[in-house]
């Protein structure tokens, strides 16, 4: 199989080459995150979830940095060298099209809200209907700026004139294009070198393509999108942050009727790819991204901020606590003002209290680390307690060093480990102690100077 066949009938073209000259960006327009994620990658997470054969994506401007992007997609890439219209860069995918059968969607990278539904509805209305082209369209209380579906005598979709080609009749229009159509591919293949840039903009429009199959006595069906928000393009970063706070409320709604509270939703940022168990409460004020997994019945209060966080049930992330790419067992409380980084592990029924910081460490069952403590590149055991104000000296100034704790060891607080040691099981290690050496089980590590009570010394000084 070569790169631009596919068994498959079911394919997709990304326009994603433009300049994005409202954006007024050093970066790609499609680059910028909705919700977390990359404007571009809502659309291709659906296509992908859709299992069409391939995707090709068109690049142009900014393109390195696109294809960097898009790395972990299964997309092939065309290249646009210059920005000469949605027509031109859909013929830019032309030799990626050429062997393949059955019908393609050619879709905008900046309408990123189309639901999955619409893209299969898309492709069966195409195969059903035996049509050239299927166009989604909707009708909005605010045509500016989309292109206008112009209907002929029977009601059916004759053309569609851009806005900046619409005669002030025309702008009355309130049917738009969404930007999603679904071609025949042969049929696409025939027409699109036909397409001239005879217009307002002097480019080359794929919308022009509906006109002449019209005229050719091509099939053309208009599908109606469920609701404007699945259709809306994003065009400059007003709208992006309107889009952003349209999905936000409906992926907060979307959880709280799958039995979430979240107290203040407007406040809430739950990014797209999160799930959340049952009975789990939200507080005003908290950022949930990536891929978190939260789990049921686990309270979230204000000012956390979890980036790929797994927490199983009955978790309590107290207050202005930060979690990263990091887990936690159930029955775990986590904060206030507590930093789980790199790759943590926290057990069940374990305690990671106030300002204490945990990066790339195990945590075992039951294990506590209460108050001001860091502990880096350690592993703990069961039930270990670790006091308040000790510490991990996991660096070196050159490298990171393990720190081994096993089950039920005592470190006494403001205790300094440094690494690479490790405390064996049941040790105690006594407060204000510096370890540099392993401590045997069951015996008690004291490494720190020993007290002297001068009597007297202050009135021999003479200080009173
Ligand atoms: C386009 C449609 C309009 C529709 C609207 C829906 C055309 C001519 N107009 O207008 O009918 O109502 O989308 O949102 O198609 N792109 C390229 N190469 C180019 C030009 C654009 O790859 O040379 C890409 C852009 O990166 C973008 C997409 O095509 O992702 C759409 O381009 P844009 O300029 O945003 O078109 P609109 O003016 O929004
Ligand atoms: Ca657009």
């Amino acid at each position: 199989m070569t790169e631009s066949t596919s068994p498959k009938r079911r394919h997709a073209v990304v326009l994603a080459a433009g300049k994005s000259t409202r954006f007024k960006s050093e970066k790609p327009k499609l680059l910028h995150k909705l919700c977390g994620k990359p404007m571009v990658c809502h659309l291709l997470d659906r296509l992908v979830a859709l299992d069409v054969g391939r995707i090709i994506v068109v690049l142009g401007h900014g393109s390195d940095a696109v294809r960097e992007a898009l790395s972990a997609y299964p997309v092939d890439f065309a290249l646009q060298e210059e920005q000469m219209g949605t027509g031109h860069a859909t013929m830019c995918a032309v030799p990626a099209l050429k062997n393949l059968q059955g019908s393609a969607l050619v879709l905008y990278g900046d309408t990123p809200l189309i639901s999955q539904d619409t893209l299969r509805r898309l492709f069966e209305t195409c195969e059903k209907e035996g049509a050239d082209e299927v166009v989604l369209t909707v009708e909005t209380p605010e045509p500016q700026g989309y292109g206008r579906i112009v209907r002929d005598g029977e009601g059916m979709p004759a053309r569609i004139v851009e806005e900046k080609d619409t005669s002030p009749e025309e702008k009355m229009i309130r049917e738009i294009n969404a930007g999603m159509v679904c071609f025949r591919i042969p049929t696409l293949l025939e027409h699109l070198p036909l397409l001239s840039n005879q217009n307002a903009a002097g480019e080359y429009y794929l919308t022009d393509i509906l006109a002449l199959l019209r005229e050719r006595g091509k099939k053309v069906v208009a599908v109606p999108a469920v609701s404007v928000l699945e259709t809306v393009g994003i065009n400059s970063r007003e709208e992006l942050s309107r889009v952003e706070a349209l999905l936000r409320a409906e992926i907060a709604s979307g959880w709280m009727r799958e039995g979430v509270t979240i107290l203040n939703p407007a406040t809430v940022y739950i990014d797209p790819d999160v799930t959340i168990g049952r009975d789990t409460v939200i507080y005003p004020g908290v950022f949930i991204e990536g891929k978190s997994r939260i789990g049921p019945r686990c309270a979230i209060y204000s000012g956390c901020h979890l980036v790929n966080a797994v927490l199983e049930e009955n978790v309590i992330v107290d207050h202005c606590s930060v979690i990263r790419n990091s887990a936690v067992g159930q029955g775990t409380t986590v904060g206030p003002f507590a930093h789980l980084r790199e790759h943590s592990s926290v057990g069940q029924d374990a305690r990671i209290g106030n300002f204490v910081e945990v990066k790339k460490s195990l945590i075992g069952d039951g294990s506590k680390a209460a108050h001001l403590a860091y502990l880096g590149d350690a592993t703990l055991g069961k039930d270990v307690n670790i006091g308040a104000g000790a510490i991990t000296c996991n660096y070196d100034g050159v490298k990171k060093n393990p720190t081994i704790i096993e089950d039920g060891v005592f470190i006494g607080s403001d205790s300094q480990l440094v690494a690479p040691v490790t405390i064996h099981r049941g040790a105690y290690v006594a407060a204000g102690s510096t370890i540099t050496e392993d401590v045997p089980p069951d015996s008690l590590a004291i490494a720190r100077g020993r007290q002297v009570n001068k009597e007297g010394w202050v009135a021999e000084k003479g200080k009173r």
